[in-house]
C-alpha cells in the first residue's frame, strides 16, 4: 500500500491549478444516464472516485471516451441498471445512479451503501423522495429495486438537508411527468454546477443554489458540453497547506466565490488573502491564531473543511473549539493528530484544540478522505519526518497530490 513520506518544515511557495470538483463531477457524470445523446465534460479531475463512477455507468452500457482532463460519455444504449455492492462499498457517490436510472431506464437496482468511517449515512431521503414520485420501492437482500413507468413531479421536503439527496431527486425529476418542487434542498455550489449542466441539456430548473429547487419535468434532455466548477475543498485544502507551513501561495483555475466560510475562517487566523478573477493568493502570518468554527450545510462552514482546519487550530496561539454537526463520526484524525504532539481533547461532537508552538514527525494512519489531508498538512507543519499510512484515501479526491505540494516547494514522496 503506497504512503506518504513528509519532510516538514518547507513553507509552501508558488502557485499551483486546482482541479475540477470531485464532488460535482460526480453527480455531473450520472447526468449522461439521462439523455440518449452525447454529454461531453471537461475539467474532470483525474481521480480514484471518478474512475470508479466511470467504470460504474460503463458496466451499465455507457460509452466512455477520455481525452485528458475530458470525457464524452454516451448512453444511447442502456442494459444494466445494477450497481453492485462490490462498486458502492467503495464510493457511496454510487447511490447517484439510483434516479437518473429510474426516470430514464424505469428501473434500477443498487447496493445499500452501509455506514462508513464517518458515520452511519443513510440513503433513506434518496427513497422516500423517489417513492413520493411514484416509484414502487422494495429493498431486499441488501439492494433498492426501484421501479417507474414513468416518474411522476411531487412536493418533497427532505428532513435534512442532503446534497447527494437533493442530487438524486433533481436528476430524476427532470425527466418525470410534472412539476417537482425539492424543499429543504442543499445548497451547495455542487448543486448549482449540477443544475446548470442540467439546464445545458434542456431541463427546466429554477432555484437550485436556494433551498427550494423547482423542477419541471421534460420528455427528453439532449446531448450537451459542460465543464466542471472548480473543486473548492482542493482549493481550501491547499489554502489551510500554505496557512500552516507559513507559506505564500497563489492558486489559479478556481473561485473565490464558493469560498467565502473557508476564508472568514483564514482572515480571522491572520492570513492575507486575495481574491482575483480565477485565482486566489494566501500569505500566512508568523503564528497563525486558533479560529472556533461549527460545520454546517453550504453556506456555512463545511464539513469537508473540519479536519483540516483541525490542523491549523493544533499550531495555532490559543484554544479552539470544533463542533461537528454533520456527521457523527468525524474526529478520527484527532487521535492521529496527536500522534504528532497536538493537544486536543475530545466530548461527543465537540472538540478542544489547544494550539502548540510545534507539532513532531510521527507515523500516522489516514482514515478517511478528508482526514487524510488533515494529517498532510500537519506532516508539512511538523519538524522531521512523517508517514502517512493508506493514502488511498487522498487518492480518491485530491489529484497529483504530491506532484501538487512538490511544485510549492514541499519535501513529499510517495513511497510504497
Ligand atoms: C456530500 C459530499 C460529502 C460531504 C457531505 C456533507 C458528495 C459526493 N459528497 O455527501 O463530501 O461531506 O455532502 O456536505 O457530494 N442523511 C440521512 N439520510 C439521507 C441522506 C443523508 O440521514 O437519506 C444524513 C447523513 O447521514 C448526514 C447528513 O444527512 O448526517 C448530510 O449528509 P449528505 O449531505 O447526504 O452527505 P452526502 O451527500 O453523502
Amino acid at each position: 500500500m503506497d504512503k506518504l513520506l513528509i519532510e516538514g518544515g518547507a513553507p509552501l511557495r508558488g502557485e499551483i491549478a486546482i482541479s475540477g470538483a470531485k464532488n460535482a463531477a460526480l453527480p455531473i457524470l450520472c447526468a449522461a444516464l439521462l439523455s440518449s445523446e452525447p454529454l461531453s465534460l471537461s475539467n474532470l479531475p483525474q481521480l480514484n472516485d471518478i474512475s470508479t463512477m466511470l467504470r460504474l455507468i460503463g458496466q451499465m452500457g455507457v460509452s466512455i471516451a477520455r481525452d485528458g482532463d475530458g470525457v464524452t460519455l454516451d448512453a444511447a444504449q442502456l442494459s444494466n441498471p445494477l450497481a453492485p455492492y462490490e462498486m458502492v462499498k467503495t464510493m457511496r457517490a454510487s447511490i447517484l445512479v439510483l434516479g437518473p436510472l429510474v426516470a430514464r431506464h424505469g428501473e434500477a437496482r443498487v447496493s445499500l451503501p452501509g455506514g462508513c468511517a464517518i458515520g452511519a449515512r443513510p440513503v433513506d431521503q434518496h427513497i422516500k423522495g423517489l417513492a413520493a414520485m411514484g416509484a414502487e420501492i422494495h429493498v431486499e437482500h441488501g439492494y433498492i429495486h426501484a421501479k417507474a413507468k414513468r416518474l411522476k413531479g411531487a412536493r418533497i421536503c427532505t428532513d435534512m438537508v442532503t446534497v447527494t439527496g437533493t442530487e438524486n431527486l433533481m436528476l430524476a425529476a427532470c425527466l418525470a411527468e410534472g412539476e417537482t418542487i425539492i424543499e429543504n434542498a442543499a445548497r451547495e455550489p455542487e448543486v448549482v454546477d449540477l443544475a446548470n449542466c442540467l439546464s445545458a441539456m434542456g431541463a427546466r430548473i429554477s432555484g437550485a443554489g436556494s433551498d427550494t429547487v423547482r423542477i419541471e419535468g421534460v420528455e427528453s434532455l439532449s446531448g450537451a458540453a459542460y465543464r466542471i466548477m472548480p473543486d473548492r475543498i482542493e482549493t481550501g485544502t491547499y489554502l489551510c497547506a500554505a496557512a500552516a507551513t507559513g507559506g505564500e501561495v497563489r492558486l489559479t483555475r478556481t473561485q473565490a466565490g464558493s469560498l467565502d466560510a473557508i476564508i472568514d475562517k483564514l482572515l480571522e487566523a491572520g492570513c492575507d488573502i486575495q481574491g482575483e478573477s480565477g485565482a486566489i493568493s494566501l500569505k500566512a502570518p508568523p503564528r497563525l491564531k486558533s479560529v472556533s468554527l461549527r460545520t454546517a450545510p453550504y453556506p456555512a462552514f463545511p464539513t469537508d473543511m473540519q479536519a483540516q482546519f483541525m490542523a491549523i487550530n493544533a499550531i495555532a496561539d490559543g484554544v479552539a473549539t470544533i463542533r461537528e454537526t454533520i456527521f457523527e463520526n468525524r474526529f478520527m484524525h484527532a487521535v492521529e493528530l496527536m500522534r504528532l504532539g497536538a493537544d486536543i481533547q475530545i466530548d461527543g461532537s465537540n472538540a478542544t484544540v489547544r494550539g502548540v508552538a510545534q507539532l513532531e514527525g510521527a507515523h500516522v494512519m489516514a482514515t478517511d478522505l478528508r482526514a487524510s489531508a488533515s494529517l498532510v498538512i500537519a506532516g508539512l507543519a511538523a519538524q522531521g519526518e512523517t508517514l502517512v499510512h493508506r493514502i488511498y484515501h487522498l487518492d480518491r479526491g485530491y489529484e497529483r497530490i504530491e506532484e501538487k505540494l512538490s511544485a510549492l516547494g514541499a519535501r513529499v514522496r510517495r513511497v510504497n
